[in-house]
C-alpha cells in the first residue's frame, strides 16, 4: 500500500525547514512501514524563476495525483515587481482553488514550557488550545469582479467578497464536525452588522446549527474577536470563519503561543485529502541564516499522518517527540531567552531537525 506525497518546499525558509521535516517524515516512514514515496518539485518564486510559473501544469499534475501534499513557504522581495499573476502567492492561490481544499485547521495550542514567549501574561494563555477554521477557497481572495481599473477619470483597486450558500454551509459544517471532537463549542466569526455577505453566512451557520445540538454555538463580530483573542484567548474552542477574517486572526492567534514558528495547518477537501503547511511565511530576512524553527513543518507532518494518512500512532510518535525536545530546553531563536529557569540551549534548524530525530 503505498503512498506518494508531494513536496513542495518553495522560497526563502521553505526549503530550510522542510528539509529537516522529510527527515522526522522519513523515519516515522522506516518504523511504522507506511510506504511513504514523496517527490519533491519547485513551487512560488522557486518555480517562477525556473520557469516563468509559480505553479506548473506539472507540479499542479502530481498534486492533484497525490495522496498528501507538504508545503514549506512562497514569496520574497524579489517578486514583488513580477506580474501580478505570476507572484507566488498566487501559485499558492491557484492551488488551493484546483485542489478545492476550502477548510483550512489552524490550530493555536501553547507548550507549557513557552508561556513567558507568547506577548501575553502567563496566565492568560496557559493551557490555551483552540482551532481556527478558515474558508480557504472563496470570499474576497477569489470573489470576482476584482482588479485595477479606472473609472470616471480616476484609478479605483477592485475585490469582492462573495460567498454561496453551499460555501458557507460545507466550511460550517466542517467547523460543527471539529467542535464535536474538542469541547464542543464553536464561534462564528463575521460582520453581519454592516455586510450582507455575512448576515447569509449568519443565517446559514444558525441552520447548520440544527444538526448538532450537542454543540454550543455563539456569533462574534470580527472586530470584537481579535480584540477577545487578545484579551481572554482561553474563551474560545473552536472559531469558524471566512477567508480573509481567517488569515488575519489565525496571525494573531499564533502570537498568542509564543511564536508562529510553532504552528502548523491542514488545508482539506471534501474528502480529507488535504495540504499541510506551517502558518508562517518565508521569512526572507532569516533565510540562510540557520536561524528558521523547523517545528511548524515536523508538526504539520504529523498533522498530514493524522489527518490525510490515517497513521495516529506515527502522529502520536512526532507530537510526543517535539514536546519532549521543548521540555528538554531545546530552542531555535524564536523561542528562546524566554525561559526563566534559563535551562535552554540554543539550536540552528538542523540541529533541531537533529534533537527531533533522536527524540522519535
Ligand atoms: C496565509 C498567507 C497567505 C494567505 C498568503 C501568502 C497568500 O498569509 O496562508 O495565511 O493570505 O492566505
Ligand atoms: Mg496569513
Amino acid at each position: 500500500m503505498s503512498k506518494t506525497i508531494v513536496v513542495l518546499p518553495g522560497d526563502g525558509i521553505g526549503t530550510e525547514i522542510v528539509e529537516q521535516a522529510v527527515r522526522v517524515l522519513e523515519q516515522v516512514n522506516d518504523t511504522h512501514k507506511l510506504g511513504i514515496q514523496s517527490q519533491t518539485y519547485a513551487f512560488g518564486g522557486a518555480s517562477y524563476d525556473e520557469s516563468g510559473e509559480p505553479l506548473t501544469d506539472d507540479t499542479l499534475a502530481a498534486c492533484r495525483a497525490a495522496d498528501a501534499i507538504l508545503l514549506g513557504a512562497i514569496g520574497g522581495p524579489q517578486y514583488d515587481k513580477a506580474p501580478r499573476d505570476k507572484r507566488p502567492e498566487r501559485g499558492l492561490l491557484r492551488l488551493r482553488s484546483e485542489l478545492d481544499l476550502f477548510s483550512n485547521l489552524r490550530p493555536a495550542m501553547l507548550f507549557p514550557e513557552l508561556a513567558a514567549a507568547s506577548s501575553l501574561k502567563p496566565e492568560l494563555v496557559a493551557g490555551l488550545d483552540m482551532m481556527i477554521l478558515r474558508e480557504l477557497t472563496g470570499g474576497i481572495y477569489f470573489g470576482e469582479p476584482r482588479g485595477i481599473e479606472t473609472r470616471d477619470g480616476r484609478r479605483v483597486g477592485v475585490n469582492t467578497m462573495v460567498y454561496g450558500e453551499d460555501e458557507i454551509r460545507r466550511i460550517a459544517v466542517s467547523g460543527f464536525e471539529i467542535a464535536m471532537q474538542r469541547n464542543k463549542r464553536l464561534c462564528s466569526v463575521d460582520k453581519a452588522n454592516v455586510l450582507e455577505v455575512s448576515e447569509l453566512w449568519r443565517e446559514v451557520v444558525i441552520d447548520v446549527a440544527k444538526d448538532y445540538p450537542d454543540v454550543e454555538l455563539s456569533h462574534m463580530y470580527v472586530d470584537n474577536a481579535a480584540m477577545q483573542l487578545v484579551r481572554a484567548p482561553k474563551q474560545f474552542d473552536v472559531i469558524v470563519t471566512s477567508n480573509l477574517f481567517g488569515d488575519i486572526l489565525s496571525d494573531a492567534a499564533a502570537m498568542l503561543t509564543g511564536s508562529i514558528g510553532m504552528l502548523p495547518s491542514a488545508s482539506l477537501d471534501a474528502n480529507g485529502k488535504g495540504m499541510y503547511e506551517p502558518v508562517h511565511g518565508s521569512a526572507p530576512d532569516i533565510a540562510g541564516t540557520g536561524k528558521a524553527n523547523p517545528l511548524a513543518t515536523i508538526l504539520s507532518v504529523s498533522m498530514m499522518l493524522r489527518y490525510t494518512l490515517n497513521e495516529p500512532a506515527a502522529a502520536d510518535q512526532i507530537d510526543k517527540a517535539v514536546a519532549s525536545v521543548i521540555k528538554q530546553g531545546i530552542r531555535c531563536a524564536d523561542i528562546a531567552g524566554t525561559d526563566s529557569s534559563a535551562n535552554e540551549t540554543l539550536v540552528n534548524t538542523v540541529q533541531m531537525g537533529d534533537a527531533v530525530l533522536a527524540a522519535l
